[in-house]
């Protein structure tokens, strides 16, 4: 039976599915299944990598939605809207969805899961988070019996490319911003990868899952790799550790309020991290992601694969919409949806004070090259109770020096009344960077 597939979007991952559309042969049998019927475009004129009748492809998104032959919509043209409105038409059309647009449902996750219960049709998400990497059903689905303490992850595939590339070539940071964009890695604005707001949008998503309710998107700390130092990647690899870009979100220690009736506290944030070289996360190189999910009982599972790029987006929004022409083949959802497929949630989740969280640090200080500087600097770490696991002295030139201290685990209002009074100590010029550090 013929399943008429619109696309709304025919770039980097519209292209990608229209190209498996286009080759069923040695696929799932499904996929033989699944007719193109509609595509919506910005512009009709732009050269397309695979040739479409003509009389298929619309600069009316609407009409692709509207049309009786389209039974499933696929949502690939990015930004909030109109792909929010788009959204929500399909649904109150009864058609089920299949979204790569992490920036929509990070923000608009719950009023439409909300329209999609009410009509009874799935709004499926895979390609929104780590590309190819098959995450969101298994979060969903294959780890539901777990208790999870922790979602972390590298989970952008342009900024972990642009690390990779400046760690291992020293290659400059805006020309490999630009392969990235080349290659179809980045958001159609790349400072959504840099500045660290696609792995926000993306973490957000992963903790609404993980921890069965939404997170709230304006509550995370975010920070991106557009004002990293090139000397603190440097620093880091002669300290013994990898910088990348880490999304994490952790459940608080406090399981008083863990439970179905009440709620959960989470730390969820975004920041360039310091990774011991042998962490797990320290060896995705490139456009790769990976996510470390960390449960009771099952213990660490990690999930690595290319995070961006046409053919991997496609495999996920391919993968989605087969199940949902599963489901149609045996008639649809009889009985109403299937609240793991759906992920419909269970319990409230809010966000902690980034001031109560807890951490170790990377901290990098100019300051004079004289006696006592370090004396001084440890004090004002002692003072406030930071423990401190080293202290060296990097580079030194012209009566200047570099100091690098690494703390041991602190919670941040801590961390920060050092740095304060550290700032204001007879010697010290600035507080040049600061890192997180695992
Ligand atoms: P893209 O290459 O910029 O493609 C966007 C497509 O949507 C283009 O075909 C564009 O038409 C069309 N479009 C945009 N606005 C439209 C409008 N108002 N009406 C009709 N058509 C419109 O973007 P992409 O990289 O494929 O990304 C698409 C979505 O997937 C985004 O939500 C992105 O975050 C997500 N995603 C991307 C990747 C990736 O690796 N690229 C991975 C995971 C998820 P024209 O071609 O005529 O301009
Ligand atoms: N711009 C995104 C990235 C695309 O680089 O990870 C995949 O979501």
């Amino acid at each position: 039976m013929a399943i008429g597939i619109g696309l709304l979007g025919l770039g980097t991952v519209g292209s990608g599915v229209a190209a498996i559309l286009a080759s069923p042969q040695g696929r799932h049998p499904l996929v033989g299944e699944l007719v193109l019927e509609r595509v919506a475009v910005r512009d009709l004129q732009r050269p397309r990598p695979l040739s479409l009748p003509p009389e298929r492809l619309t600069t009316d998104p609407e009409a692709v939605i509207d049309d009786p032959k389209v039974d499933i919509v696929v949502e690939v043209m990015g930004g909030l809207e109109p792909a929010r409105s788009l959204i929500l038409r399909a649904i109150a059309a009864g058609k089920p969805v299949v979204t790569a647009n992490k920036a929509v449902i990070a923000r608009y996750g719950q009023e439409i899961a909300a329209a999609a219960a009410q009509q009874g049709v799935y709004v499926l998400i895979e390609a929104a988070v780590g590309g190819g990497i098959p995450i969101i059903e298994p979060i969903k689905q294959s780890l539901g019996g777990n208790r999870i303490r922790r979602v972390s992850g590298i989970i952008n595939g342009t900024t972990n490319y642009i690390l990779s590339r400046m760690a291992d070539e020293g290659a400059a940071y805006g020309e490999v911003l630009a392969d990235a964009q080349r290659l179809g890695y980045a958001e159609a604005d790349p400072a959504a990868d840099v500045q660290g707001g696609d792995a926000a949008d993306k973490i957000a998503i992963l903790a609404g899952l993980a921890y069965g309710g939404p997170v709230a998107r304006a509550g995370i700390a975010t920070e991106g790799i557009d004002r990293l130092d090139a000397r603190d990647v440097a620093y880091a690899a002669q300290l013994g550790f990898v910088v990348k870009l880490l999304a994490v979100a952790e459940r608080m220690e406090d399981e008083a309020h863990d439970g179905p009736a009440g709620g959960v506290e989470l730390d969820v944030r975004v920041h360039p991290t310091l990774l011991p070289k042998h962490h797990p996360l320290a060896g995705v190189h490139g456009v790769n992601n990976a996510i470390l999910v960390e449960g009771d009982p099952v213990g660490q599972v990690m999930f690595f694969g290319p995070g961006a790029g046409a053919g991997p987006t496609a495999s996920a929004v391919v993968a989605d919409i087969l199940n949902i022409a599963g489901i149609r083949q045996v008639g649809g959802p009889q009985a109403g949806l299937d609240p793991l497929l759906a992920a419909s949630s269970w319990r409230h989740c809010t966000l902690v004070d980034g001031s109560l969280s807890r951490h170790r640090n990377y901290v990098r200080l100019r300051t004079r090259d004289e006696a006592g500087v370090i004396g001084r600097i440890g004090t004002c770490f002692g003072a406030a109770e930071v423990s401190i696991q080293s202290i060296v002295q990097l580079d030194a030139s012209a009566g200047e020096a570099e100091i690098v201290v690494i703390t041991h685990e602190v919670r941040e209002d801590r961390f920060r009344e050092a740095l304060t009074a550290i700032e204001a100590l007879e010697g010290v010029e600035s507080v040049a960077a600061c890192l997180r550090t695992l």
